[in-house]
């Protein structure tokens, strides 16, 4: 379809993504009134963002994988890497790895040694991150990333060879008891625990649905999507199908419905999924997932024979997994995109970012990039399309929550190289954030802002937070949440979870004019496992900026 929008999008898209401005400000606006923005962080990071996880320091990690030839960026103290075995240079001086720093909003160069290619990851409840797998030299590897301030000097720290199985494109889950499980990966139908059991030759647990979900060399079913539940199960969707495992038994618990429709839903023809907030506040406990977007089962062989790019699945199915009869309630978004990145927005409303129009995942496998987000209200079933971002964003590109409430977008690199030209869509190195229309100042009068709160969060126990209000409604419309900062890759944020706390009492404290909330911690481990986590209040709608608690 050639419209005078689509051109402009096109055109805008051609020009190189920071310089925005005069064309994009021609497009017509979705709303009455354009809230939401975005706007460029960085014209470059040096490196392409693949993978990113936000850190409790306020950091965000991101790297790209080591063997995509020379970054624009220089390794710390002028080192350079001798790889034999690297595919695209063996001799590399350039870092393939920053940590980025939302509020400075400035970066430095890490040093990543083995290939972290297509990999995954997971945040331990002390705040480290363990990243696993990767590509050739680094395909058994397990790595840790520990945050420090930002003039400090920590670093990647790795272990090439300590991971049972080769892992590439495994999808990992942070456990109740604070150990992590790594899922699948390419030719992997098993799965394993990190830390490793001590037990000599530890070669992990063998899971038959990955190798019954495989479409041949198309595959599909990579990087699964999967959700630990709050009756202490796993949630695993793979390709059109999905269970309840019982991973401590190795025994598939429960089987849903295929879904509707037919079409792959994980990489390359990836889809993203979320799981919908827990919610403490009810008096039974609900979990629902939701699976958005895609590709026809044709569309990697079409693209990789160069026959052409399959027009991308505009369906999404939600599933509530705790009914008695789960069956797929299937919506339609108003675009159809392939690896786009779903999030759980402080709201509770998702917001489905990146990817293409046509096409898959994989290398050049692409076209008609989808520049404009659509946020989902799960309540009243209702998509909103919102405004453009002038960088197309395919393969290779990925999307994290800020505390702030923006989202962070960068990434794209559809080649082997780090090409910048003769490509159709050149590899990307800026960041970007979009800001919601729930950051706007037109609803800063109805806005919290927490004062302080308790760092330190235990199971079932009461704890308080102050804030303070322009203008309070009421304490119905107000709610205390907390979200696990995700590992985001390959369109799927993986540990990504949001619990609805229960909210016991407010009280205004005249001399301060502030409001003190007593809130309850988590039920269970098997809600919201140990760790750092991101706390909001919502307000009519409108959240505060999130503050790190430790749930321990
Ligand atoms: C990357 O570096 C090259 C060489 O220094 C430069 O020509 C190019 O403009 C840079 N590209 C980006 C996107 O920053
Ligand atoms: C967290 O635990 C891991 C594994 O035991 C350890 O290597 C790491 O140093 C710890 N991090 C912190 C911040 O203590
Ligand atoms: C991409 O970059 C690589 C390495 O710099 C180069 O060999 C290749 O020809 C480039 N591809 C295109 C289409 O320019």
């Amino acid at each position: 379809m050639i419209n005078s929008e689509n051109v402009i999008i096109i055109l805008t898209a051609l020009i190189l993504c920071f310089s925005i401005s005069i064309l994009s400000e021609r497009e017509p606006i979705p709303f009455q009134m354009q809230l939401d923005r975005w706007e460029v962080l960085l014209p470059s990071i040096g490196i392409s963002a693949m993978h990113m996880q936000l850190l409790h320091n306020g950091m965000v990690i991101m790297f790209d994988r080591t063997d995509f030839g020379i970054s624009n960026l220089s390794l710390p103290g002028g080192m350079c890497r001798f790889d034999p075995s690297d595919t695209a240079v063996k001799f590399d001086c350039s870092a393939h790895s920053v940590l980025y720093d939302v509020v400075s909003n400035t970066y430095r160069a890490l040093k990543v040694q083995t290939d972290t290619w297509c990999s995954s990851g997971s945040v331990l409840p002390n705040g480290t991150l363990v990243q696993t797998g990767g590509y050739n030299d680094g395909e058994r590897a397990a790595r840790m990333f520990t945050p420090c301030g930002y003039s400090e000097t920590c670093d990647w720290i790795e272990f090439p060879q300590y991971l049972a199985q080769r892992r590439w494109y495994a999808t990992n889950q942070i456990l109740p008891d604070g150990r992590i499980i790594v899922v699948g990966g390419r030719r992997q139908f098993n799965f394993e625990i990190f830390p490793r059991p001590d037990s000599h030759g530890y070669r992990g647990s063998r899971f038959d649905f990955l190798r019954e979900t495989t479409d041949g060399s198309s595959e599909n079913n990579l990087y699964p999507f999967l959700y630990l539940l709050p009756d202490g199960n796993l949630f695993v969707f793979a390709n059109t199908r999905s269970i309840v495992f019982d991973y401590k038994r190795n025994r598939i618990v429960r089987e849903f419905p295929e879904i509707p429709d037919g079409d792959p839903r994980n990489y390359p023809s990836s889809g993203s999924s979320i799981l919908f907030p827990l919610d403490e506040s009810k008096n039974i406990m609900e979990a629902e997932i939701m699976v958005c977007g895609g590709a026809p089962k044709d569309a990697f062989p079409r693209a990789k024979s160069q026959q052409g790019f399959t027009r991308a699945t505009s369906t999404c199915g939600r599933l509530r997994l705790t009914s008695p009869n789960p069956i797929w309630e299937m919506e339609t978004m108003p675009l159809p995109r392939v690896m786009g990145d779903m999030l759980l927005l402080p709201t509770g409303d998702i917001i489905i970012v990146n990817g293409a129009g046509a096409g898959t995942a994989g290398w050049e496998n692409a076209r008609d990039p989808v520049t404009r987000p659509v946020i989902y209200h799960p309540f009243d079933h209702r998509f909103s399309i919102m405004s453009t971002s002038s960088c197309p964003r395919m393969y290779h590109s990925s999307a994290v929550l800020l505390p702030d409430g923006r989202v962070l977008v960068g990434g794209s690199n559809p080649h082997i190289y780090y090409n910048f030209t003769n490509v159709e869509y050149p590899t990307e190195l800026s960041l970007e954030a979009y800001s919601p229309p729930y950051l706007s100042f037109t609803s800063d009068s109805i806005r919290p802002h927490i004062l302080t709160n308790d760092k330190v969060i235990s199971y079932k126990r009461l704890f308080n937070v102050h804030f303070s209000i322009p203008q309070f409604l009421t304490i119905d419309l107000l709610s205390v949440r907390i979200v696990a900062p995700s590992f985001t890759t390959h369109s799927f944020a993986m540990n990504q979870r949001m619990v609805i706390l229960k909210l016991l009492s407010v009280t205004h404290e005249d001399l301060t004019n502030s409001y003190k909330l007593d809130v309850l911690g988590p039920s269970t481990a098997e809600i919201a496992p140990p760790g750092y986590y991101m706390i909001f209040l919502v307000h009519a709608g409108i959240p505060s900026s999130g503050f790190w608690v430790q749930i321990e």
